[in-house]
């Protein structure tokens, strides 16, 4: 896919499942590979990023068996059983690969490189270079913090108590992931929730995990036991069709299973309010995990200030929201945000110059945006190769002046291949070329 072409449509109708969740997928890669026994796992995400999780613990020796529609049998191998790769394991666009697995290189017997595309070699690596560091690792990068990542081997690790610079769920991972090898205990506390798949997730393969508060630890040297795991929908990949059903008048859609934990839910609560219709239904537990089916409507969306508490619960979807909040009535106002600009675009810069360019007043600022909701023209945006831009300005096309053309769509696929198809078949005009 190259380019989409979005224009207006007269109502969304369906009701159907989005890909898995992509944090829970990396994650139940990473920890059915170093369990003990075979993990068997089903709705996963078949995605570029995920897969990239995938490809490198295969060549670390670990068979895992593609059974078809997201269902993976991993074979793991035990904490101390993957080998050395025979070349640098890249991760592609994944942030997520690549700041996870730097903890968990870092406590293995041998050298490795992990390498990304061009997005992923720009994004800030410091963040989790300086805490290894300070747990005894040895990790090379570019002066600028950024990958290549040259770990090195047999350096024994020490737990830290570590109180994070910023909200971040790679960052606390990354650390939880390394501390499973050091001596002593690791503590991570963190300034904001943030998403607690790793934590869950380490739970359930049996490996005791201490949260108290905003502080999780663990003790090094233990063992994870193989388990199932049903991955839920990803809400992040749903945030589109709830901002989508929302704008465009007629609309009533249902998002099957998807996945509501706590940590991620600050899109219903952001769009809840703004004025949403949405409904969640059959709520219930699996694998640990929340999940419900959530049924959403057309309605009138107004602006409001968002409270910086919901910022790091909804910071993946914040991309449609911006285009939720150019389609509200009055002014919205996000702060606190600063996280954006270091996703897999500056996602401040890269939302604001597009409404612009579509006629929408907004106003970046060093870390959100100021937008006054109002009409949406047409035209021509780039999605600075990012996932999420691209399909947050497909879903802006459904109800704009005229039609939307997206450049550069092609990183789609590293969390939605098949965007296109579920968004036209409930009712998205969407041309690709
Ligand atoms: C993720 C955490 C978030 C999120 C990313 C996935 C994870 O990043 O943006 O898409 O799976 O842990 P930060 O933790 O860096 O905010």
């Amino acid at each position: 896919m190259n380019k989409m072409i979005s224009g207006p449509s007269n109502g969304l109708t369906g009701k159907f499942r989005v890909p898995g969740d992509k944090s829970i997928s990396h994650r139940s890669v990473m920890l059915g590979s170093l369990a003990e026994g075979v993990t068997e796992v089903s709705g996963f995400l078949e995605a570029e990023d995920a897969l990239a999780t995938l490809k490198a613990f295969e060549d670390m020796g670990v068979k895992i068996e593609r059974l078809g529609e997201g269902r993976l049998r991993i074979h793991g191998v035990g904490l101390h059983g993957l080998v050395a790769p025979k070349n640098d394991l890249y991760v592609g666009n994944s942030g997520t690969s690549m700041r996870l697995l730097s903890g968990i290189l870092a406590g293995q017997t041998f050298d490795s490189v992990l390498v990304g595309d061009a997005s992923l070699t720009k994004r800030p690596m410091r963040r989790v270079l300086d805490p290894l560091a300070l747990m005894g690792a040895t990790v090379e990068s570019t002066d600028k913090g950024t990958s290549p990542l040259r770990i090195q081997a047999g350096v024994p690790l020490r737990g830290i108590h570590y109180e994070m610079p910023m909200g971040s769920a790679q960052v606390k991972s990354c650390l939880l992931l390394a501390g499973l090898y050091a001596n002593g205990t690791t503590t991570v506390v963190e300034p904001a929730v943030t998403r607690d798949h790793t934590e869950r997730m380490l739970k359930g393969f049996g490996y005791e995990v201490k949260t108290e508060g905003n502080s999780v630890s663990l003790q090094g040297g233990g063992k994870l036991s193989a388990m199932s795991i049903d991955v839920p929908a990803d809400i992040s990949s749903a945030a589109f069709f709830l901002v989508a059903a929302s704008i465009t008048p007629n609309s009533d859609i249902t998002l099957e299973h998807i996945g509501i934990n706590a940590t991620r839910t600050g899109v219903l609560d952001i769009l809840l309010k703004m004025g949403a219709d949405i409904q969640l239904l059959n709520e219930r537990e699996v694998g640990g995990e929340k999940v419900a089916d959530i049924r959403v409507r057309s309605q009138q969306l107004k602006g409001i200030e968002v409270p910086e508490n919901l910022v790091a619960l909804a910071i993946d979807e914040f991309p449609v929201i911006f285009v939720a909040a150019a389609y509200a009535e009055g002014q919205t106002v996000v702060t606190g945000a600063e996280e954006l600009r270091v996703k897999e675009s500056d996602r401040i810069e890269t939302m604001a110059n597009g409404l612009l360019s579509l006629g929408v007043d907004a106003q970046a600022t060093a870390d959100g945006m100021i937008i006054n909701g109002g009409a949406v023209n047409g035209g021509e945006i780039e999605s600075y190769d990012d996932h999420r831009i691209a399909m947050a300005f497909a879903v802006a096309g459904l109800q704009c002046e005229g039609e939307i053309k997206i450049n550069n769509c092609e990183n789609v696929a590293t969390s939605f291949p098949d965007f296109v198809e579920l968004a036209s078949t409930c009712g998205f005009n969407i041309e690709v070329i």
